[in-house]
């Protein structure tokens, strides 16, 4: 499980400048924050240390706000929760009558979290769902297996986003976008295996496959964006 990760995580993200990190959150990220989002990282920061690295940058979370608002999604699935951060961000960015299935195996970072999210006012767009991933997936494929949500954002299981896919294939509508979090995975993807902490190899493996098993899909349209640790954007074209 990441919360194995707490040692050694690396800087966030996949620029290699602090300087122009820095520059970009302080211009346009930070000015434009909702005030639960601030507190929310804040919080978690507090809280939980290193491991607030979890969560999606204050930039990331603008960018799928305003994905979301383009999209006019009305219906999301959230595969990785932490404190909720992306899941605030997606809460404030959908519509009054929106809804969010958000899974995560650990109920106690969404709790939380979940005061901010109250806060905020859109607590009852959620449906937390404490589960393993693939499982909850299952689950959900058993009971409707009609494609409903508009878009996903998968950032849990990086080893299992190949089998994610999949699932998700069946549950995001054609013309809905499945996002996966943390594809160039801190840059290491470009690096040899040998410069790459241990620790950090079984997921740059997986990651690696998958980035190339989307280049190659004729199912997806696939856009690579460089933000953050990476996000991967594939829509469903059949
Ligand atoms: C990178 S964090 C998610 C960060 C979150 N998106 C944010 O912006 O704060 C990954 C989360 O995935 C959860 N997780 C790890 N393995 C999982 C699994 N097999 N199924 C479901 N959740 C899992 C962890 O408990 C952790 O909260």
């Amino acid at each position: 499980m990441e919360r194995d990760m707490e040692f050694l995580i690396p800087t966030k993200g996949i620029l290699k400048s602090e300087e122009l990190k820095k520059y970009i959150l302080e211009t346009t990220a930070y000015p434009r924050e909702h005030e639960e989002l601030k507190k929310l990282r804040e919080a978690t920061v507090e809280k939980f240390g290193n491991l607030s690295e979890m969560e999606v940058p204050v930039d990331e979370g603008h960018f799928l706000s305003m994905l979301l608002k383009m999209m006019n999604a009305k219906k999301t699935l959230e595969l990785g929760v932490f404190t909720g951060y992306s899941l605030l961000a997606t809460a404030l960015a959908l519509p009054e009558d929106g809804h969010i299935t958000a899974i995560d195996i650990d109920k106690e970072f969404y709790e939380f979290g979940l005061e901010f999210i109250k806060n905020a006012g859109v607590d009852h767009k959620i449906n937390f769902i404490e589960s393993d991933g693939l499982q909850a997936l299952d689950n959900m494929l058993a009971e409707n297996p009609k494609p409903e949500f508009d878009f996903a954002f998968i950032d849990a299981d990086k080893p299992n986003y190949a089998n994610a896919y999949e699932r998700l294939m069946k549950l995001v509508k054609v013309g809905g976008i499945i996002a996966f979090d943390n594809t160039l995975w801190f840059g290491f993807v470009a690096e040899e295996e040998e410069s790459v902490p241990v620790h950090m190899r079984v997921n740059r493996k997986a990651l690696m496959e998958l980035n190339k098993q989307l280049a190659s899909d004729p199912r997806i349209e696939v856009s690579q964006v460089s933000i953050g640790d990476g996000v991967t954007l594939c829509r469903r074209l059949m």
